[in-house]
């Protein structure tokens, strides 16, 4: 589906739209105004965000499908949740273009309520041969009819989003035997025609470097692992040092060695959702020609159990020169992030790094789907993040980090051990990453693992890959990381 812009309502649209805000009166300028006053007051319709009341009417000589949408308090977030409910409900109703009446409302709403509509209208369809007819999409058009002069511009922002945000989800959704790292790479490529610079380090280069333990989790996989890095300046040189964002990419995690149970394995191919939001976010900034220094960058393995594997109890030196005994091989989204970040710090000299990792399944336990846990060393930086995530919807909370969890790391043979005690495991997790922060760099660690993918539609996507991160990083980015 994509969504347009008209400045006067198209007359072949199959579907008429109109958002209805909390408590006001029923009355869309349509022939059949009464009756579908009478229809929201039949359906107790008052409304209420992302509410409908659907009804067949005779308008201009045809007969229409009519849609009344509730867009509540009117907050940004309600329109989003307007237009995504808009979307579920047609996507695949037989509809192949709708119209959302403008007229009236406010053109940042509006193109909120065209973001939440096009999030919501996503799907992955590649691997499915044998859709009945009734169940494929026919939604071909929203049309947001409004001639408010700012709202082309306001769109084409938006939609930058939501394409970063469909990358993401597609990178999230493909199985482990079609995204690994190389692929993964492959996938990303054509952000170059948009103005991104890549950099791809392959296994000897980083080798070169160092990277003990990132290679030590790529051992046992045929798969050879990759660094992706992107770099995204719309500044034109004006800002010296990058805001570094470092995604988890291990495209699936077996466990390794320290094996995970088969039930439930399969959601391990989204092990990669750091990676897959700091690839859509630079896909959204350069589209939406973003003025800032950002670059991203992916640690891309997978984790898998062969002959070659990495063994518990191994001790591998990373790029920074630390040693880490291996205690358990399914602890190694912190043993690819710290030689990524530490090659990140080394390479680009940021001030600010933040990294998105699917770290701990006890993040789960902690927050479940609501929040994904913010750690960082520096107030300023987490007030920003947890403020960006209220502003887009991904929300953060944020956990503790301090010398006496950090010793819960320490190893009677190396510097340190990959794993802690039974409890705190998300925070040991931060502070294992913590000790590959550089002195006087600012760092944030978000764990997002019960972010990634839903087993539930939510607001603005169906069940599935969230694209959750995107939002966010580009809310922060917008409010803090750009010139003016
Ligand atoms: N990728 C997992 C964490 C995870 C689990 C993400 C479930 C999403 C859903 C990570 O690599 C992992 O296996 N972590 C272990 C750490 C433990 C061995 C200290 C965990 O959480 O069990
Ligand atoms: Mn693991
Ligand atoms: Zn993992």
């Amino acid at each position: 589906m994509n969504v347009a812009i008209s400045a006067s309502r198209p007359t072949d649209a199959a579907c008429l739209i109109f958002p209805i805000a909390k408590g006001s009166t029923v009355a869309p300028p349509i022939e059949a105004q009464a009756l579908a006053a009478e229809a929201a007051a039949g359906l107790r319709f008052a409304g209420e965000t992302g509410g409908l009341v659907e009804l067949f009417a005779a308008e201009g000589g045809r007969t229409v499908r009519i849609l009344l949408v509730g867009t509540g308090e009117g907050k940004l977030a309600d329109y989003e949740k307007a237009g995504a409910a808009v979307t579920a409900r047609l996507l695949t109703s037989g509809v192949a273009h709708a119209v959302v009446e403008g007229a009236g409302v406010d053109a940042t709403c509006l193109a909120h309520l065209g973001l939440g509509a096009l999030l919501r209208a996503w799907r992955i369809d590649t691997y499915r041969t044998k859709l009945a007819e009734k169940s494929k999409p026919t939604l071909e058009t929203l049309t947001l009819a409004s001639d408010a002069a700012e709202l082309p511009a306001l769109w084409a922002d938006r939609e930058a989003l939501a394409q970063g945000v469909a990358l993401t989800r597609e990178l999230v959704s493909e199985p482990g035997n079609i995204l690994y790292p190389e692929s993964f790479v492959e996938r990303s490529r054509h952000l170059a025609d948009l103005g991104i610079e890549l950099t791809v380090l392959d296994e000897e280069e980083m080798a070169k470097l160092g990277m003990g333990a990132l290679l030590g989790v790529a051992q046992g996989s045929v798969r050879k692992p990759r660094i992706l890095a992107m770099r995204w300046d719309g500044t034109g040189g004006a800002q010296g040092a990058p805001l570094v964002l470092v995604g988890k990419g291990v495209t699936f995690d077996s466990g390794g060695i320290s094996l995970k149970p088969g039930p439930g394995m399969e959601d391990m191919k989204w092990d990669m959702g750091g990676a897959g939001a700091v690839v859509g976010t630079m896909k959204a900034l350069a589209l939406r020609k973003a003025k800032a220094h950002v670059v991203g960058i992916c640690g891309l393995v997978e984790n898998m159990p062969d002959g070659n594997a990495q063994r518990p109890g191994d001790i591998v030196t990373t790029m920074s020169g630390q040693t880490v005994e291996v205690l358990n091989t399914d602890a190694e989204g912190r043993l690819v992030l710290c030689d990524a970040v530490w090659w990140a710090q080394n390479t680009y000299k940021p001030e600010t790094v933040i990294d998105l990792a699917t770290l701990t399944g006890a993040m789960i336990i902690a927050l479940g789907h609501e929040h994904g846990g913010l750690f960082s060393n520096d107030d300023g930086l987490a007030n920003q993040l947890l403020a960006a995530g209220l502003q887009s919807g991904d929300k953060l909370w944020r956990f503790p980090v301090s010398d006496a969890y950090d010793k819960l790391l320490d190893s009677p043979i190396a510097d340190m051990k990959n794993i802690g005690p039974r409890y705190a495991g998300s925070i040991t997790a931060a502070q294992f990453i913590k000790r590959f922060v550089q002195d006087g760099v600012k760092w944030a660690h978000l764990d997002i693992a019960g972010m990634v993918w839903s087993d539930k539609p939510g607001a603005t996507w169906d069940k599935g890959a969230t694209g959750y991160g995107v939002r966010l990083l580009d809310q922060l980015i917008r409010d803090h990381y750009s010139a003016a």
